[in-house]
């Protein structure tokens, strides 16, 4: 299997480099793809320098911040270019620990077409979150759960190994979802399809350095995105029992 791991990042010069060494040392087959949105404190450069040491690191270069999602739907469709058979997400800042992508590793290679990294499954936890910050992701997840009747228990998690016939499968190009909503809009996808998703436990850890890009607007974006899916598909299901009938 050949594993491209996707990071992106905006303004992650501190935190880059170590997540890159930590992940070259934990699965050296992998090869690395940053996707930079033009960060004004360099990151771009600094991963061009690690690509120049090491040609299993590439760098995509992006004009200017669009957002997680258009980051990683380049990144994919440069990976599915490139033929490989596994694509990775994985943010910079350290709290998708790179040790941990082998069992995300093992499910695809088992079968899985997506396999999860998740904090809320037994085994699995999150480091230096307060306990509302636990809560409102543990309710979110919940309530995307159960409008969406997805079988995970963390939605919106963002690590995740994908194989390349499941993203061949979406329709990427229509993936507007930005943030948090973007990891839901694509799990729903795949769950869609009736591809097989298996969730392994992480252990998330809060970033040490730098600042989070995520606002209080993307969290509400994803909550009125999975309202709005899980009312249509519900009207939806409705509807095709209706006309069953009728007929
Ligand atoms: N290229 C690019 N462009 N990268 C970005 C952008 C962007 O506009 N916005 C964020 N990133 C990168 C960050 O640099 C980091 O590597 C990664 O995406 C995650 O961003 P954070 O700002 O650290 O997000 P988070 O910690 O709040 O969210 C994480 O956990 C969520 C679930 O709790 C992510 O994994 C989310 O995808 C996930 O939903
Ligand atoms: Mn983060």
């Amino acid at each position: 299997m050949r594993v491209l791991t996707i990071i992106p990042t905006y303004n992650e010069l501190e935190s880059l480099p170590k997540t890159l060494q930590r992940l070259r040392t934990a699965v050296p087959a992998s090869d690395v793809l940053v996707v930079d949105d033009n960060s004004p404190d360099g990151t771009g450069q600094l991963a061009d320098g690690f690509a120049a040491e090491d040609s299993q690191v590439h760098v995509l270069h992006r004009k200017g911040k669009e957002g997680l999602g258009a980051a990683y739907i380049a990144g994919f469709k440069w990976g599915l270019d490139a033929g490989y058979d596994v694509l990775v997400e994985m943010d910079a800042d350290g709290s998708h620990q790179p040790e941990q992508l082998p069992q995300l590793l093992e499910a695809v290679e088992q079968g899985a077409d997506l396999a999860m990294g998740s904090r809320w499954v037994p085994g699995g936890s999150v480091v230096n979150w307060p306990l509302y910050r636990q809560a409102i992701s543990r309710v979110g997840s919940t309530y995307a759960r159960l409008m969406l009747a997805l079988p995970i228990r963390d939605v919106t998690g963002g690590y995740r190994a994908f194989r390349r016939t499941t993203l061949e499968k979406l329709n990427l190009d229509q993936v507007d979802s930005v943030g948090y909503g973007f990891q839901v809009d694509l799990a729903w996808r795949v769950a869609k399809l009736g591809l097989r998703i298996e969730e392994r436990p992480i252990t998330f850890v809060e970033r040490e350095l730098g600042a989070s890009k995520m606002s209080g607007n993307i969290v509400v974006e994803a909550m009125v995105n999975v309202t709005k899916w899980g009312l249509a598909a519900r009207w939806n299901t409705l509807a095709g029992k209706l006309k069953n009938k009728r007929a």
